[in-house]
């Protein structure tokens, strides 16, 4: 499937529920989160039919997000069948965590290898803080989870925010010396609920570069939106994400599915398509024009310039 730009359309991501145990301030509100009822997110079998119809046009690469996708029951067994599909050959998730000690071993057995660990902070103080309710040990137990069966690549997401965990840099890289690891330090967006943060928050990652400077030597990239460096002998590499500066756009090839069954061409646009219900050559016709409405780029993001998304990150998936 190709867009409008002529860009190939080969990634699907998958939001399975808005709901999460975390409240991580850049991404939910604290209280007064809608509750969804049941009805109004789709079911397991619908999630299914959209992605078997999207594969049918060409998506090669699924990752199942959220919320938090290990709160949604049954999403085993969603990851075993989307990971069977013909034509899928990339099945990813991402996650924060804290049900990996767990689910880990069974999301393996049902062909997740690929996952993505969120991970701001080493401080557990911090960390409460970030996530309004999490524990620090129950993410670093998800990840020696997540190690010790097997599970690769592993990847930890890091929002980069100036004036809370920017003085960490070295200490979070250093985590790709102890484990075969990718850290990956993303640029804080200014979409939904980041209303705890001021302009400072908002730090390009090249503050990284700068930080660890000679120590860190170019490592290529891994074919998606990360630029790859390495610290010298490191099993793991450290990645650089730019969603401020978007550009990353001209090579953008995913659409997104939220939990309440609405195609999203771009993260920070308004823009949905909404495909519940529809089946057969109605929905692979909704699915085209998902892709035929991404937009070139989606301009910069600044403290000043916000998302023009219309949702939080929890009701989009990261
Ligand atoms: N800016 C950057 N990343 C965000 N995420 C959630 N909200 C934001 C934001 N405002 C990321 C989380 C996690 C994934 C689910 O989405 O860090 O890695
Ligand atoms: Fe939950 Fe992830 Fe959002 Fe944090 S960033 S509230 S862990 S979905």
């Amino acid at each position: 499937m190709k867009d409008t730009f002529g860009r190939k359309i080969d990634y699907l991501r998958i939001s399975v529920t808005d709901r999460c145990n975390y409240r991580c301030v850049y991404c939910m509100p604290e209280e007064g989160v809608e509750k969804r009822e049941h009805d109004e997110i789709l079911s397991l079998e619908e999630i299914e039919e959209i992605a078997a119809a999207a594969v049918s046009l060409g998506v090669r690469k699924v990752r199942v997000t959220g919320g938090e996708p290990l709160v949604r029951r049954g999403v085993v067994e969603l990851c075993r069948r989307l990971r069977a599909m013909e034509g899928v050959e990339d099945l990813a998730v991402t996650t924060n965590g804290a049900l990996l000690p767990a689910m880990a071993q069974e999301l393996k057995a049902a062909g997740v290898n690929r996952i993505n660990i969120s991970l701001d902070t080493l401080r557990p103080e911090r960390f409460a803080a970030i996530t309004r309710c999490g524990r620090l040990e129950d993410c670093l137990a998800g990840l020696r989870a997540a190690l010790g069966c097997g599970m690769s690549p592993i990847k930890i997401n890091t929002v980069l925010i100036g004036g809370f965990n920017d003085d960490e840099i070295e200490d979070l890289a250093e985590l790709t010396v102890r484990y075969p690891v990718d850290v990956r330090f993303i640029e804080l967006m200014p979409i939904g609920h980041t209303v705890p943060f001021g302009p400072e928050a908002y730090l390009p990652v090249t503050v990284v570069k700068e930080r660890l400077g000679d120590a860190l030597e170019p490592a290529g990239t891994d074919g998606g939106v990360a630029k790859l460096y390495r610290l010298k002998g490191a099993k793991g590499r450290i990645g650089l994400i730019t969603p401020l500066s978007c550009e990353f756009c001209g090579s953008c090839n995913r659409l997104r599915l939220t939990a309440d069954g609405h195609l999203k061409p771009c993260l920070h646009s308004a823009e949905e398509i909404p495909v519940r219900g529809l089946h057969g050559a109605a929905l692979r016709q909704a699915i085209l024009d998902a892709a035929a409405a991404k937009p070139a780029s989606h301009g910069a993001l600044s403290a000043e310039c916000r998302s023009r998304s219309a949702r939080d990150m929890n009701r989009i998936g990261g």
